[in-house]
């Protein structure tokens, strides 16, 4: 949520800055903007909307200087203006800064700093630190023989004052080769280079540039200069860092000839699957194995409950890892929403082991939920995709997806992966209970199958299109499914709501009758998701009773149904699977469903208005 880029070095700064802040724009896309070192003066450029408003300013009126930072907002105080866009200016031009978070305590100090005769062109919080970070300044005697520690000084004076979250980057007018980053609660990494050095919110921008990287924690401060760079503790001094070489992850953020990344991404599933099953299934031992859990086989053995949490779409495929847990591990399983948990503070039994889910390893409910459980004692685990992420760091230990990046705001391919990740957890924590040495190898075949089934699957593009074609006019659908599929059905509506603006309701098959049946009516098509299973026969009784009401049907049912066709509208075909298999498969058309009706409402599929795809505040 909000990205933040900057460059200090010899190169030009702004093409760093404007093509940085492309890959980051997934974190936010109301407006954008950046600064420049020129001289005597730190120059500015902003705009509202995407960054290609701000590349082509760039471009007509270009802007020269080799330090720089810059910043695309998801707005949190303060709608999507250019007053509100970043950077913000402190003082009288002394001093510019991007900020990623919030302040929570901005008001208080809004109004102290306007009592002294700041004046505030924003609505922001982040401009409080401008311009608190000048008044700190102005009162900071020079420092003998290091200019530039008088800066520094000032600067952990003012972080000491904030209540709240931030990732920021800050440029001097009178220090024309320093740059401030500093963090807490938001993630900010240095990319170290040949004398240049880049800060950024994650490690996307600084491909193609370096592959060297420090990843900042929380209090730390990195002051860059182009002859080298130190980190310090906010409160204290010099801080020893590691350097660590950034894995590139394959499967480059480019189209490849698809129109939009999501619909790439939904047919990378099979690959995407593959990749989170490889080197993970134990034929010898009939078991999954897992390199990063951390856990001794006592520990993992001990385990009485699990929890599992996350937020969005993630927080779907724990629901998904709730059924496989129970039915295949017989382990106790809680599913909470990260938001809830993290202030909730339910008692926890011993032996109990956390899980958080999370795509992209920054959402700052998730990390605040795993490192509240963690600070009572209990072993966290992420299940995550991106590498080295804050909540990677943060847990105990964890799986990665290795889904590859994901970019489309609306999440599909990180979705189908967590699910495999969690029936192998569920085949190994099973296998150390219950579960057979043929019931084992029979999950296995099964997981080995998936791949080809989730590609078939994808064979139903044609069907989805006409099926889009016929309803995408509707302001209202329901998705229903029971056991297994009800999260689907969850995860259906999600995606329809979030890249089509459609208001759609997931909800138990047989709950239906409780209230959402009441909505049924002539214009309200109804998505059933229906493949063969333990409660085949009731779902299908459930659509009887939407038929009946006169409400249209679509149905997502096996390739060997001999029913629905009699009943349903229209019949979407998948392949039939194992039942705990299923929400892998049945979601398939369903994201493409959602990505076919954006189209034809003429919907920014991958990226959706409101919606950011990493929400780094609560
Ligand atoms: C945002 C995204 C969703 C995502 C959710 C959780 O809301 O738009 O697609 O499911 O955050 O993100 P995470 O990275 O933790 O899975």
């Amino acid at each position: 949520m909000c990205g933040i880029v900057g460059y200090v070095g010899s190169e030009q700064a702004c093409s760093f800055l404007v093509d940085g802040l492309r890959r980051l724009e997934y974190r936010g896309y109301d407006s954008s903007g950046l600064a420049i070192h020129t001289g005597s003066t730190l120059t500015t450029r902003r705009s509202v909307g995407r960054i290609e408003a701000l590349a082509s300013q760039v471009e007509q009126s270009p802007v020269t200087g080799c330090l720089g930072i810059g910043h695309t907002r998801w707005a949190t105080h303060g709608p999507a203006t250019e007053p509100n866009a970043h950077p913000h200016i402190g003082g009288d031009g002394e001093l510019a800064l991007v900020h990623n978070g919030v302040i929570e305590n901005y008001q208080a100090l809004k109004d102290e700093l306007a009592g002294k005769g700041y004046c505030f062109q924003s609505d922001t919080d982040s401009e409080v630190i401008a311009h608190l970070l000048v008044e700190n300044l102005r009162n900071s005697p020079e420092v003998n023989g290091n200019p530039n520690l008088r800066y520094v000084n000032a600067v952990q004076l003012t972080l000491a004052r904030l209540q709240g979250t931030y990732g920021l980057a800050i440029t001097f007018r009178d220090r024309s080769n320093l740059m401030i980053a500093a963090r807490f609660g938001s993630p900010l990494v240095v990319g170290v280079g040949q004398g240049e050095y880049f800060v950024s919110s994650d490690a996307s921008p600084l491909g193609g540039h370096t592959d060297r990287i420090v990843y900042l924690t929380d209090h730390q401060l990195a002051v860059l200069t182009p002859e080298g760079f130190s980190v310090l503790h906010r409160d204290q001094g010099k801080v020893r860092v590691d350097i660590q070489t950034l894995e590139i992850e394959s499967g480059e953020a480019s189209l490849q000839g698809f129109d939009h990344f999501m619909l790439k991404e939904i047919h990378e599933q099979p690959e995407s699957i593959r990749n989170a099953m490889r080197g993970r299934l134990d034929d010898q031992d009939a078991t999954a194995v897992f390199g990063g859990l951390n856990l001794t086989p006592q520990q993992l053995g001990s385990v009485e409950r699990i929890i599992l949490t996350g937020c969005g779409t993630s927080w779907h495929s724990a629901l998904v890892g709730e059924y496989l847990l129970e039915e295949l591990a017989r382990i106790p399983v809680s599913v909470e929403y990260a938001s809830e948990l993290r202030y909730r503070n339910p008692p926890i039994e011993k032996n109990t082991l956390v899980f958080g889910l999370t795509q992209s390893g920054e959402t700052a409910d998730t990390l605040a939920a795993l490192r509240e459980t963690k600070r009572k004692g209990h072993r966290t685990l992420a299940i995550c995709n991106v590498i080295a992420s804050s909540i990677a760091q943060a847990a105990d230990g964890g799986v990665y997806l290795h889904a590859g990046p994901e970019i489309g705001v609306a999440s599909t391919k990180a979705y189908t992966s967590q699910c495999c990740v969690l029936a192998m957890l569920a085949l190994y924590f099973g296998r150390m209970r219950h579960l057979s040495f043929e019931q084992g190898q029979q999950i296995i075949r099964n997981l080995r199958a998936l791949p080809n089934a989730v590609k078939e699957a994808l064979d139903c593009d044609m069907v989805v299109k006409e099926v889009a074609a016929k309803y995408h006019e509707s302001a209202n659908f329901l998705y229903l499914g029971r056991q297994y599929n009800f999260p689907t059905a969850l995860e259906g509506a999600l995606k329809l709501k979030e890249i089509s603006y459609i208001h759609a309701e997931g909800y138990p098959a047989a709950e239906m009758k409780h209230g959402p049946i009441a909505l049924v009516d002539s214009t309200t098509p109804s998505v059933f998701i229906v493949p063969q299973g333990t409660t085949y026969d009731k779902v299908i009784a459930n659509m009887e009773e939407v038929k009946a009401r006169g409400g249209p049907i679509i149905a997502i049912a096996s390739d060997k149904d001999p029913l629905v066709d009699r009943i349903a509208d229209d019949v979407i075909r998948v392949p039939q699977v194992p039942e705990f298999l299923q929400p892998i498969v049945t979601i398939v058309p369903l994201q493409l469903l959602s990505y076919h009706i954006a189209l034809l409402r003429g919907c920014d599929v991958d990226k959706p208005r409101n919606l950011a795809k990493s929400v780094t505040v609560e």
